[in-house]
């Protein structure tokens, strides 16, 4: 049986499920291990990680008394903890349809892929930063995301090994203004938010690629070589001309958490800029909704559920609820299960809530098997959600059927 307990109850013989963390904060590169080298225990007990999962079939139980949950339990907590997040969502009505968007949408983010890319380059090189090209480019983006922010942001979580810190970097910058709208800033605060998602991760570029894209676990020395990114980025920006006081905050600190346990400063909360906070959400949401090529990426839905998961003492609450309505409970190409048992993809937000956008019907699992396709409004129907699916567990190819295939 599966069983979330704290960190701190954690003891050599327990078969560790899943670290209820991202991995950018430990270094184990095994998603499942039996805990059998008091080395693994320590690293795990000082990582700042709250919580893991642990399978009781596999390893040893818990002590008598410790406290945990069940699967259930856990999944109805995040479940009420997401709902509360969407309440009274004025969905705006986009401009132009995700649909309509999305050709756009990719025009601007290739050119935004090969314009960080040459910056990025010129940094590695020890090259001052030139912020004029990409300057216009966040202006783009801002602008794609005012007509429909799903279309960029459904593009923006394709990525390869190869351009996976570029193509990041875009991501955060488009997640920082979505979310900046979503919280009412003013047009020059988006600008702000939009440069300092591209070059939260700038430090990157004078880390080694094999340290960078080590498949495997890393090394003491190698960690704490990818940890002096935020540093080595804010040094960078700071030699550079035109970049604003909030890129500088948000590259030092976009690895803080709010219980103090982050890196490089241990700010907390209370010192935490709101800046920070909201690079800290957008910047772990995309490096794990990030399909790579050596790992697929969850899926939006399920990376929401995660990070309510791990939320408190990472993330602040109510940016983290602001960061829910911005990607939706079910995001736009989510695999749900409907009442009448029939599957569907998500295909587009509407009405008022967050919980009633429009889909498209394609399965029956009562006859397992495909059925005519069928577009259905469930602001306007009896039908309803029950959960969102794993498309792995079923096979589909959700990108064919919303129509968002990878960028060249
Ligand atoms: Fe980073
Ligand atoms: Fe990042």
């Amino acid at each position: 049986m599966l069983k979330k307990i704290n960190v701190k109850d954690a003891r050599l013989g327990m078969y560790l499920h899943e670290i209820c963390g991202s991995w950018m904060e430990h270094p184990f590169w095994k998603k499942s291990f039996e805990l059998t080298d008091a080395k693994d225990l320590k690293t795990l007990l000082e990582c700042g990680i709250k919580e893991m999962w642990i399978d009781t079939e596999k390893g040893l139980d818990a002590m008598p008394g410790t406290q945990g949950q069940t699967r259930e339990e856990s999944r109805e907590n995040i479940e009420s903890s997401l709902q509360q997040a969407a309440v009274s969502v004025a969905i705006p009505i986009e401009p132009v349809s995700m649909r309509e968007e999305v050709e756009n949408a990719r025009k601007i983010h290739n050119k935004a892929k090969d314009a960080v890319t040459l910056m990025f380059q010129e940094a590695r090189m020890g090259k001052a930063i030139q912020l004029d090209e990409v300057s216009t480019l966040v202006d783009e983006i801002n602008q794609s995301i005012t007509r429909n922010p799903e279309a960029f942001l459904s593009l923006s979580r394709l990525k390869t090994k190869d351009n996976y810190t570029y193509l990041h970097s875009v991501a955060v910058c488009a997640l920082m203004i979505a979310l900046g709208k979503q919280m009412g800033m003013d047009e020059l605060l988006l600008k702000d938010l939009g440069m300092s998602g591209l070059l939260h991760d700038v430090g990157k570029m004078v880390i080694p690629d094999e340290v960078l894209n080590k498949p495997g676990k890393l090394t003491d020395q190698e960690f704490d070589q990818v940890k002096s990114h935020p540093l080595r980025g804010w040094e960078l920006l700071k030699g550079s001309e035109g970049v604003c006081e909030m890129a500088l905050d948000v590259c030092l600190h976009h690895h803080e958490r709010v219980d103090g346990k982050g890196y490089p400063d241990r700010l907390n909360g209370e010192t935490m800029s709101l800046y920070a906070k909201m690079g800290a959400i957008c910047d772990v949401y995309d490096a794990i909704t990030s399909v790579r090529s050596y790992k697929s990426g969850w899926e939006p839905a399920e990376a929401i559920r995660k990070m309510a998961e791990w939320q408190e003492g990472h993330f602040d609450a109510k940016v983290f609820h602001a960061f829910v309505k911005t990607i939706g409970i079910y995001p736009s190409g989510t695999l749900v299960k409907l009442k009448s048992t029939r599957l569907a993809v998500v295909i587009e937000q509407s009405g008022s809530s967050l919980i009633t956008p429009i889909v498209k019907v394609f399965f029956s699992t009562k006859a397992n098997a495909h059925i005519n396709p069928e577009i259905i409004d469930l602001s306007k129907t009896i039908d309803s959600i029950v959960n969102a699916e794993d498309p792995q567990k079923w096979g589909f190819d959700l990108k064919k059927l919303t129509g968002i295939q990878a960028a060249t």
